[in-house]
């Protein structure tokens, strides 16, 4: 049973706040987005309330993970960025073997590591086609521009796909020709956010798309001492608790909900146990909050949390096994001097 009680019709117009003037919320209303509605319905009426990591990427949220990657806690991206700079040849002249290599890439977020790739294609066979795979067609139209602007011998043809959803996402990456090989990147620890049931789901369907002797190049960020690991998603400047408040102004936003972000504390904490850092947005008070668009009023307790995001960190071997599992044989794992950071080629098998 839900808490909201269902007699309004699920898509009216949510309440009128503060916030929603006649300027920013005409009469006549695009519709609520469906799929957000769903996750946001069943997420907060759980009785462990939850919501998806991949609510956190509407446009602010975008710029605060970019804001995000460039923080002294946030070791991923730069020790991530430091073994591509160092090995990025190595790893698509192996990858590439005696073919042509044709790369993709799972999200199309990463853009300067995935350049550092790229222009080490374009160095070994004079030209390079990306496929960048990700749900959102503004994100992959801007990618594209930026990348054919900046690197001469790239040619950009994305490809609009919700590669998570784990039953009915697609995951096809039509067929490459006799001579060509497919490099598909899933950098930046971006499968992190999947449990480990869950991930090997992913590489499998991935799988399913590509012919023995393609590969994949997962990023994985590795178990280290925890002070580090917390730090990485409790910055000093609050930037990451930002990012993680964006969440609930974001359903204000688009589902005419009524939260008091300031009401919520973020955490960052790690469950040894889980092999995971947990986001969560717990709330300060009693209270309860209005969404409009769901036609749902959630209580929550003081101190009951949201829990926001797993981003799971592997131990030495996992990533390996998770490869096996998915029928990729890992073929070279590269790491940065600290052994913080993992990038594994996994060769399809
Ligand atoms: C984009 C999923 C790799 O888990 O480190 C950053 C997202 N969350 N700070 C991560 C994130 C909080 C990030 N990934």
């Amino acid at each position: 049973m839900r808490h909201g009680k269902e007699k309004m019709p699920r898509f009216q117009l949510p309440h009128p706040t503060k916030r929603m003037t006649t300027a920013t919320f005409p009469t006549v209303r695009r519709q609520f987005d469906r799929r957000v509605v769903a996750a946001v319905r069943e997420g907060l009426s759980a009785p462990r309330k939850r919501l998806p990591a991949w609510l956190f990427y509407d446009e602010a949220g975008s710029r605060l993970f970019d804001a995000i990657t460039e923080l002294p806690e946030y070791y991923l991206t730069r020790t991530e960025r430091g073994i591509l700079a160092a090995h990025g040849a190595e790893m698509v002249a192996r990858a590439a073997g005696d073919r042509q290599l044709r790369v993709a890439e799972l999200g199309a977020g990463s853009a300067d590591k995935t350049r550092l790739l790229l222009r080490a294609v374009v160095a070994m066979q004079g030209m390079a086609v990306y496929e960048p795979i990700d749900v959102s067609a503004s994100a992959l139209h801007a990618a594209r521009v930026r990348i054919e602007r900046e690197i001469t011998g790239v040619t950009v043809a994305p490809r609009v796909m919700d590669y998570t959803d784990g039953d009915g996402g697609r995951l096809t990456l039509g067929p490459v020709e006799e001579h060509e090989r497919r490099l598909v990147l899933y950098i930046g620890s971006s499968i992190g956010n999947f449990e480990p049931a869950q991930a090997k789901q992913l590489l499998r369907r991935l799988r399913v798309g590509l012919r023995a002797g393609d590969s994949v190049l997962l990023g994985v960020d590795l178990i280290k001492a925890e002070a580090p690991m917390v730090a990485a998603y409790n910055d000093a400047e609050g930037v990451t608790a930002a990012f993680n408040r964006n969440l609930l102004a974001r359903l204000n936003r688009e589902l005419g909900a009524e939260f008091d972000a300031e009401g919520f504390a973020h955490r960052a904490v790690w469950n040894g146990a889980e092999s995971r850092i947990e986001m969560h947005l717990v709330s300060d008070r009693k209270q309860r909050v209005h969404m409009g668009a769901l036609d749902l009023t959630v209580e929550f307790a003081a101190g009951e949390s949201i829990h926001t995001e797993n981003s799971y960190k592997y131990g030495p071997g996992q990533t390996e096994t998770l490869l096996a599992e998915a029928r990729f044989q890992a073929e070279a794992t590269w790491t940065d001097p600290r052994g913080w950071f993992a990038v594994c080629l996994g060769r399809a098998i």
